[in-house]
């Protein structure tokens, strides 16, 4: 990395400059003329790094790890989006040929929902794009608040053929998710009732839904009619991605949740972290469904500018229903696996209460690090009420050098810069979660990749995902050290731990540089 871009990260999804915010559509991989294509699509401004003028941008990609930019493929140009083109879905309509919804905002903010479809579905690159003459679908009535109708789901067809659609919205002070239905995906009637809402949350950004599978490991397609499948709403609102699950039957549209937003003591999200304005896709080659989620920068508006560039896609992670069928799991996706290089591993071995060894022999600014800890008898361990207290508040008045019996272990640092985070005006907030352990396990497990200025931690098998971002002062790579820490007074035992160092991703553009409007 060049000196004055310490912060760049190598192996994850971000455009070569300006702003970024979340998926505005699933990726997906075209059916076989489109020989294997991921296309990315995310909101992207292509004059500067802030948000504005917001475009489609468009990657591609064989892998989901190497990446080529092209140019963006919907730009703002009618009065229906003339201020920008914002969050929206692909969906494959029956031909197998996809088609955009997206959100189009006006002079005024309102908000349209819009339909663009492929110039030419030959072209296994998708590079053009033309907007529905008929655009606008539709449009704020009828008790919509015209700057809170936004991001169109996916699109899935029942039994009876029919097409349904959710949108973000909010209506009196309730987040919701309004529901439309549609015969050739073009005239849209909104259903009387949401297909759910919370009087406990504002607007919901981003939403999504899609089943999981209860019986096998396999993702399911949204119009997949299975049985034994969960399905998850998720909405993004409070700085998070939310999710609950519930039983969906398309006769009437009728979602049953098995816990609802905001519940007391159970708080699912996919991340505890940085993770916004996430979407997943279903990915029919390898039979998985893909989650892909944002992540802001915590530095300043106008460390962006000088940066040149704002925002991180998180490593692309496959969605499964955990065996329990209570939450999800959520794990980076093998292919990731092929940038390892140099690799540590030891079996075995004690961390004596109050020590701290160093791991050494990877480059730790750019690293996957996988280690699991014995579960010491829990009989000594402090107990804590999870319906009572927020893990995140905990963590933040009890940091890791606040010592007890057991622990706290198994957190370790990537560099000592990074966490005493030299640097001034950065947000500095503290995560933390539950990891719900089963009666079954003896090893709690944390997965780390580290990639310069981003951390994403897997706990318990994925069961808990944290992700931050770090800005060291000192961060080449010579500088960055990984350690393993028990600041607790008994000692644990480390059964395992592999570490990897990480190699670049490819990434090349074929998009031209803008200048400014
Ligand atoms: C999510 C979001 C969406 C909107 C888009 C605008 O971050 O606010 O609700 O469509 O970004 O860029």
């Amino acid at each position: 990395l060049p000196r004055e871009q310490p912060y760049r990260t190598a192996y994850h999804f971000q455009p070569p400059n300006n702003w970024m915010n979340g998926i505005t559509a699933h990726p997906f991989l075209g059916p076989m003329f489109y020989k294997g294509v991921y296309h990315l699509f995310y909101q992207y401004n292509p004059y500067a790094a802030v948000w504005g003028n917001i475009s489609w941008a468009h990657s591609i990609s064989y892998d989901l790890v190497d990446w080529i930019h092209l140019e963006p493929a919907i730009n703002p140009s009618e009065p229906f989006d003339i201020n920008g083109c914002w969050s929206g879905s692909t969906t494959f309509l029956h031909g197998g040929n996809p088609a955009i919804l997206y959100t189009g905002a006006d002079l005024k903010y309102r908000q349209f929902q819009n339909l663009v479809v492929p110039k030419n579905v030959s072209d296994p690159l998708l590079k053009e794009w033309v907007k529905s003459p008929l655009n606008p679908l539709l449009t704020p009535i009828d008790g919509i608040d015209p700057n809170n109708f936004r991001d169109p789901t996916t699109a899935w067809r029942g039994p009876d053929e029919v097409w349904r659609v959710i949108i973000g919205s909010m209506i009196n002070g309730q987040g919701m998710a309004l529901l439309y239905r549609s015969k050739d995906f073009v005239r849209w009637t909104r259903s009387k009732n949401p297909l759910h809402s919370s009087t406990k949350t504002g607007m919901w950004e981003c939403p999504d839904f899609y089943p999981v599978s209860i019986n096998s490991k396999n993702g399911v397609d949204s119009s997949a009619r299975r049985k034994f499948t969960k399905h998850v709403l998720k909405a993004s609102f409070n700085s998070s991605d939310h999710y609950i699950l519930g039983d969906y039957t398309p006769k009437r549209d009728r979602y049953l949740v098995d816990t609802d937003f905001m519940d007391n003591g159970l708080d699912l999200r996919y991340d505890y972290g940085k993770f916004y304005a996430s979407k997943t896709f279903y990915d029919g080659a390898k039979k998985r469904r893909i989650l892909w989620g944002w992540v802001t920068e915590s530095d300043s508006e106008s460390d962006d500018i000088r940066k040149g560039w704002s925002g991180l896609q998180a490593i692309p992670r496959s969605i499964q229903l955990s065996s329990t069928g209570r939450q999800l799991v959520l794990w980076p996706i093998e292919e990731l696996e092929k940038l390892r290089t140099q690799h540590v591993s030891f079996n075995d071995k004690e961390l004596k209460g109050g020590s701290v060894f160093e791991v050494s022999g990877i480059s730790a600014a750019q690293a996957d690090v996988e280690v699991s800890f014995d579960l010491p008898n829990l009989d000594e361990a402090e107990s804590i009420d999870p319906n009572s207290v927020d893990p995140q508040q905990l963590c933040s008045q009890k940091e890791a050098s606040v010592r007890s019996t057991l622990g706290p272990f198994a957190g370790y640092e990537s560099n000592s810069f990074y966490r005493s985070s030299l640097r001034e005006g950065l947000d500095k907030t503290t995560y933390g979660a539950f990891v719900y352990l089963d009666h079954r396990d003896d090893k709690i497990s944390l997965r780390s990749l580290i990639d310069h200025s981003i951390i994403e931690s897997f706990g318990g098998d994925g069961r808990a995902c944290i992700t931050a971002r770090v800005y060291p002062k000192v961060a080449n790579d010579r500088e960055a050290h990984l350690y393993m820490f028990n600041n607790g007074t008994r000692s644990v035992r480390i059964s395992s731990l592999n570490a990897w160092s990480m190699k670049r991703a490819q990434i090349y553009s074929l998009r031209r540089r803008r200048k400014s409007p």
